[in-house]
């Protein structure tokens, strides 16, 4: 067995600042911005359940595989697939998975920046009064003029492309940890006030029954396919941002319990949004199909409503560009290990030249939401095409071929020694990894393009 390895980027000072960190990671946009867009989209209650479920047997035994192999590898996703491969006397092409996360991040992180810079807008919108008693139609009205000005689209998202790449130039470590131990605990509470306020006012019986209520008429195989892409996306799984991380953490701790924790944390985090959110959609009669925009056109009318509602909202939205921010250095961190490892740039240059390829293609998303809003693929506009591609065909086969090779290629007695499990513990990872997440993924992608 090879020696421990050490990583050349550093480590977590705790396993708490790895848990911070992943939480970090794992909260933001994708839990409070697309979870309940999604779940909209999709009909809610019986997508909500495909999504809990592909939590649990899915997410949870990827992320287990994922931290697995990052932490014993301790490099880059692409050098870590790389060095396992051949301790494993497997192919080094291996190293192709760790390719594919970092492009699926740099897609991802590309249009990530524009909605957070919606979010970062909406501080100062919703700071300056302007949602004071405005009605839902004002409001939904007020993102629609919003997202058709592309100049105040890229002011946004070259500050917050700015901000992600100042961190990741800086290394992940500083900082990051003392941010999410402050910042995570005040979004919940915000979170948690903000449904108590909709339980309160707004229809949260309608809201439970269509989040937890299941319509099986609304599956289909897209909204399954739906409700994996999202399980990974929210969960950061499946490009290599965990994988990054796990590089960075400790012999002793233990990976399974941290794992749950995690997931734990980041599935409540979008349940409260959806409890928050959707009791006011059905208060002002709106649509649960109001797309990418929801959290933007919702909560400011509740916002506006609300005593204390500026000062409360401005903070609300203020937390969300905090969440997304530790998100987004998530999203970087991979390509920048590997530009830094592989191509012996500093990690300022490499974070700079990354943040600026990510940033250039975000601005192909941005104008795609106004000025080439006519031009779309399979009835999709590019924002929504690369979307579609990162999250919900990259990061699950990603997560599979992660899950393949910790539990297909990777001997019993590695994973063992890196998990620190032994026992009914150890067999049911395996039998998860090895069987029902590669088959779920692997079933699950077919059918949506029809081929089962
Ligand atoms: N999970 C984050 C969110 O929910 C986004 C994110 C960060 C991500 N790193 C990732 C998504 C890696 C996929 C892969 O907002």
């Amino acid at each position: 067995m090879p020696a421990k390895r050490k990583s050349i980027h550093g480590e977590w000072s705790s396993r708490l600042a790895f848990i911070l960190a992943a939480t970090g990671s794992a909260v933001g946009l994708g839990n409070i911005w697309r979870f309940p867009y999604v779940a909209g989209e999709n009909g809610g209650g019986a997508f909500v359940l495909v999504y809990l479920l592909c939590v649990a047997s899915v997410g949870i035994p990827v992320m287990m595989a994922e931290v697995m192999l990052g932490r014993r590898g301790r490099q880059s996703p692409v050098n870590t697939m790389y060095t396992l491969a051949e301790d494993e006397r497997s192919s080094t092409h291996w190293q192709y998975l760790g390719v594919m996360g970092m492009v699926a991040g740099f897609l991802i992180l590309s249009f990530y920046s524009v909605v957070a810079g919606w979010t970062m807008a909406y501080v100062f919108r919703v700071a300056s009064g302007v949602f004071d008693g405005a009605t839902a139609e004002q409001v939904s009205g007020a993102f629609t003029v919003f997202v058709s000005d592309p100049e105040r689209l890229l002011g946004w998202h070259t500050i917050f492309m700015v901000m992600t790449i100042i961190v990741v130039s800086r290394g992940v470590k500083s900082g990051l940890e003392q941010a999410v131990r402050f910042l995570m605990p005040t979004l919940f509470v915000l979170l948690v006030a903000m449904v108590g306020y909709a339980m309160s006012t707004g229809h949260f019986s309608e809201a439970l029954a269509y989040l937890f209520r299941p319509d099986f008429s609304r599956l289909t195989g897209d909204s399954i396919l739906a409700a994996l892409g999202q399980a990974f996306f929210s969960l950061s799984l499946g490009m290599g941002a965990i994988m990054i991380y796990g590089s960075y953490l400790s012999h002793t701790a233990s990976i399974p319990r941290t794992a749950v924790i995690i997931a734990a944390m980041d599935t409540s985090v979008a349940l409260l949004a959806g409890l928050a959110i959707f009791p006011i959609v059905f208060a002002h009669g709106l649509e649960p199909e109001l797309g990418s925009g929801m959290v933007f056109k919702v909560l400011p009318i509740a916002f506006g409503q609300m005593p204390g509602g500026t000062l409360f909202g401005t903070l609300f939205f203020l937390l969300l560009v905090f969440a997304a921010w530790t998100s987004a250095i998530s999203l970087l961190e991979p390509m920048v290990t590997w530009l830094v490892e592989n191509r012996g740039m500093n990690r300022v240059m490499a974070a700079a030249w990354s943040g600026l390829a990510a940033w250039s293609l975000g601005v192909v998303s941005l104008l795609s939401l106004n000025v080439w809003s006519g031009y779309t693929l399979f009835g999709k506009s590019f924002i929504e095409l690369v979307e579609f591609i990162a999250t919900n065909v990259m990061l699950p086969l990603g997560g599979l071929l992660m899950a393949v090779f910790a539990a297909w290629v990777m001997s019993r007695e590695s994973s063992q020694d890196e998990l620190h499990l032994s026992g009914s513990t150890y067999r049911t990872w395996r039998v998860l990894a090895r069987y029902v997440a590669p088959v779920a993924v692997a079933v699950i992608l077919l059918t949506a393009i029809g081929i089962l």
